[in-house]
């Protein structure tokens, strides 16, 4: 093993947590800062505030030994060779990120800094953000040869946080100097020489020992833009297929087949090829917004990326006119809503579009009972309990008299559900999918009404015949049912 480096973290959330947790993993003896005492104090504890796999057992196994956490920057940054930066940069006003918490941190850096180190920026930040730490280190009086700067964005996805920085796809190091990149050569050298894979207790993934992990190293500004263009990247391909499926339906393909023979195509490849409800979490949302903004700040209009974004956002419409479709009218009816959090595999509701759909249910006036394995907590903050929001204990519980099932997150419980019994415990053996976790012909076979994204919809029991419902050519089934809704209302109001 190379000598340990020692390493300030500043920021104990997702990024900054796991990214100090594996730092110790691989040997190197980690200081995690944060401002926030009662998270430190919880740390310090042995809690673990934040729902991601490995994450308890790497903290049990490294807290007070190879990882401390502390609210004393002053002290951690003294000790520390590498200061990694991992504190949040939320979508501010006009789409850009808001650089304050990054500009605060690296003020209190600057007055504490007395040696040589190497500030690195993991959080995601516009391009230039290098630069314009560097300057506000030499505003603050720290003079230039006591400090590089260097890029190192993280590609972490939750839920899989901790193998994904232990087996990355890449390591990326934007440095703009050799004495700063040779550092973060020697802080990654147990991946990219393959020690940490032969080690005992290594954890298992997609690297070996003899096919270890890659380092690219870039100038500072490529390494900013690498992060922004490969966030933006994949949900322009989220995007892509979202607009296939709303054309697959509208002439009776099946999305599923369709990203399947794209796929086998190796240029294109299977990944993020999945219809759904659109994406959403602390990242896409916010990285085509501030990409957009950087493009416009360098007069360029990178239109496709608010193409991306509007066709996000319509995926949710076009779920809510699905259960429309399903059910004719929305107003008093009971939904079971299985799933909660923005993705399966994580407790962040951040920008869900399974709380953007809820929302609007219940504003036409429908009565949700919700059920998430563990995303139930963080949603009751901000949909509490009441009279048309309700939290069940399991899935089954979410269906009991429900006028029917909607699929929200991509658990991969809520794929194996037990039908016959969802079908006894239903009002109406409807499920609307946003995920499509099942197969239609399979849910028919089954007795259910089952409509999900980019494929017909399949229809049983009095309403027509069974099998699809799909009406040839240019009159869709939603359309109809929005013209009837709409009659009803009106008759409603005039009533
Ligand atoms: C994403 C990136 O995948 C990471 O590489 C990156 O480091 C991270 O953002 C970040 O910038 O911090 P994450 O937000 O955890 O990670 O989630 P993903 O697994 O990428 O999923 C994002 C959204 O896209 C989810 O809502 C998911 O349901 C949706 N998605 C994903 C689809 O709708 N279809 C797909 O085929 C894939």
């Amino acid at each position: 093993m190379p000598k340990p480096v020692n390493i300030c973290v500043v920021g104990s959330g997702y990024v900054g947590l796991v990214a100090s947790v594996c730092f110790a993993e691989i040997g190197h003896s980690v200081i995690c800062v944060d401002n926030d005492q009662s998270k430190v104090k919880l740390l310090q504890d042995g809690g673990v505030p934040i729902y991601e796999n490995h994450l308890p057992e790497l903290l049990q196994k490294h807290l007070s030994v190879g990882v401390h956490f502390t609210s004393d920057l002053h002290a951690a940054v003294e000790q520390s060779e590498a200061i990694f930066i991992a504190v949040g940069t939320p979508q501010g006003s006009s789409g850009s990120a808001d650089l304050s918490y990054v500009e605060a941190v690296v003020c209190e850096i600057a007055q504490c800094v007395d040696s040589y180190k190497v500030l690195v920026e993991k959080s995601t930040v516009p391009v230039y953000t290098n630069e314009w730490i560097s300057q506000c280190m030499i505003r603050y009086g720290v003079t230039r040869h006591l400090f590089d700067v260097v890029s190192n964005p993280e590609f972490l996805r939750e839920g899989t946080a901790i193998i994904d920085f232990l087996h990355p796809d890449r390591i990326v190091v934007g440095a703009n100097n050799e004495r700063s990149a040779e550092l973060l050569r020697r802080i990654y050298e147990p991946l990219t020489n393959g020690h940490y894979y032969a080690a005992d207790g290594a954890l298992p993934g997609s690297l070996t020992a003899d096919n270890p992990a890659k380092l690219l190293v870039t100038s500072a500004q490529s390494a900013e833009l690498i992060k922004h263009a490969s966030n933006a990247f994949l949900a322009l391909k989220i995007s892509f297929i979202n607009a296939v499926a709303t054309l697959a339906e509208t002439v009776d393909g099946d999305i599923e087949d369709i990203a399947a023979g794209m796929g086998l195509d190796s240029r294109i490849g299977t990944k993020f090829l999945r219809a759904g409800l659109g994406y959403g979490g602390s990242c896409f949302p916010k990285d085509v917004a501030a990409f957009s903004w950087v493009a416009q700040q360098q007069g360029l209009n990178f239109q496709i990326l608010e193409e991306v974004r509007k066709i996000n956002e319509n995926q949710q419409d076009v779920f809510f006119n699905k259960v429309r479709s399903a059910l004719w009218t929305l107003r008093g009816k009971k939904l079971a809503a299985l799933g909660l959090a923005f993705k399966g595999g994580t407790d962040d509701i951040r920008e869900s579009p399974a709380i953007v759909i809820l929302r609007k249910l219940m504003e036409a006036g429908c009565t949700i009972v919700a059920y998430d394995p563990v995303a139930m907590d963080k949603t009751k903050a901000v949909l509490p309990p009441s009279t048309s929001m309700h939290y069940a204990s399991d899935p089954y519980a979410a269906a009991a008299d429900a006028d029917a099932l909607l699929i929200l997150t991509d658990w991969t419980n809520f794929g194996c559900l037990d039908l016959a019994r969802l079908k006894e415990t239903l009002r109406f053996p409807v499920v609307v999918d946003g995920r499509n976790l099942y197969k239609p012909s399979y849910m028919l076979e089954h007795g259910f009404t089952y409509a999900s994204m980019g494929r017909a919809t399949t229809h049983t029991g009095s309403i027509g015949k069974e099998g699809k419902r799909r009406l040839p050519g240019s009159i869709r089934i939603e359309t109809l049912v929005e013209g009837l809704e709409a009659q009803t209302d009106t008759a409603r109001q005039e009533a």
